[in-house]
């Protein structure tokens, strides 16, 4: 797990002020939005921005909006995820699922406000701090990771497996889509905010994009399936109660592992490209080894 250090104070610090004021109306919406995003969570996609961006000497007022960005479209993705209509799960990050703290409405509302804030976030990058034309590849790359081709389609696919064997391409599809496109855009945004900077090879990073994302879902999988309920911060054992389609359900927990070790050790070839100077990337990859 990723111990509580300054990034995290600083993570929490910047989604504290993009986030809207709770005084302020409608108070129940900007409560619940505040209520799901902070004061929990592993914030692994926002330390996923800062890692790669530093790598090319991007400066935090920068990172800061993709970081911001990136970890309330996640946010709106659990709250929905949770939801009576999909998972149906009461709790998350060790407190009541945000349709449990205040109701189905406000929670499915508060995602919705939470994805479009998202997108003001990323598309306010300070001007003169990047060329205008990469905040709006980067913008795009965080829809298309955000919508059918990512998150949204994934999430489909997911309701759909329910019950339904699926074989192992079509499951990693699925994985790659609903956890892997936000995890790969992770990555992938700062290096489009970069383009003066990027002198150290992108294709490693395409590579670790791609296989991180992949590796964050099964390792999830297997957690469902392993872990306690304090470690996971809510019920355990929801994919097979469910009748989930999880690389734990179709393939068994060694495979699973198996597969996972494969993942993670394709994501170190990756950063044998780099130096010391990935060493915050390389201990985000170990994370999930643990
Ligand atoms: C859980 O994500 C849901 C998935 C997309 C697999 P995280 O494991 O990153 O959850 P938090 O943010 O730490 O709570
Ligand atoms: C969630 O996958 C993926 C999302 C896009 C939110 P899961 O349903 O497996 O996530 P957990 O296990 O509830 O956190
Ligand atoms: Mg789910
Ligand atoms: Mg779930
Ligand atoms: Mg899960």
């Amino acid at each position: 797990m990723i111990a509580r250090d300054e990034l995290e104070i600083h993570i929490e610090s910047v989604l504290d002020r993009f986030l809207p004021d709770a005084a302020r109306p409608p108070q129940t919406l900007h409560r619940a939005m505040r209520y799901a995003v902070l004061g929990g969570g592993k914030r692994y996609r926002p330390r996923l921005v800062y890692a790669t961006g530093r790598l090319f000497g991007l400066p935090d007022t920068l990172l800061d909006h993709p970081a911001a960005a990136v970890e309330l479209i996640h946010a709106y993705s659990l709250i929905h995820d949770d939801l009576p209509a999909m998972d149906d799960d009461d709790e998350r990050r060790g407190k009541p699922s945000c349709h449990r703290a205040f109701n189905e409405a406000t929670a499915i509302l508060a995602g919705d406000a939470l994805q479009t804030l998202a997108f003001e976030v990323m598309s306010s990058i300070p001007d003169g701090s990047c060329p205008p034309e990469s905040v709006l590849k980067a913008v795009h790359t965080l829809a298309e990771a955000t919508g059918t081709a990512g998150l949204a389609g994934g999430q489909m696919l997911d309701l759909e497996a329910v019950s339904r064997p699926l074989d192992l391409e079509a499951l990693t599809d699925l994985h790659l889509r609903k956890t892997g496109a936000l995890i790969r855009a992770s990555i992938l945004i700062p290096v489009l905010l970069a383009p003066d900077r990027v002198r150290a090879p992108v294709e490693p990073l395409q590579r670790l994009a791609r296989d991180l994302g992949l590796a964050f879902q099964i390792r999830d999988d297997i957690l469902d399936a392993t872990a306690d309920a304090k470690t996971l911060g809510r019920n355990p054992g929801g994919d097979e109660r469910q009748h989930r389609a999880t690389f734990v359900t179709l393939l068994g927990l060694e495979e699973a592992r198996l597969r996972l070790a494969r993942c993670l050790a394709q994501c170190r070839d990756a950063l044998s490209a780099f130096g010391p100077e990935a060493a915050p990337l390389r201990s985000l990859v170990e994370d999930r080894a643990g």
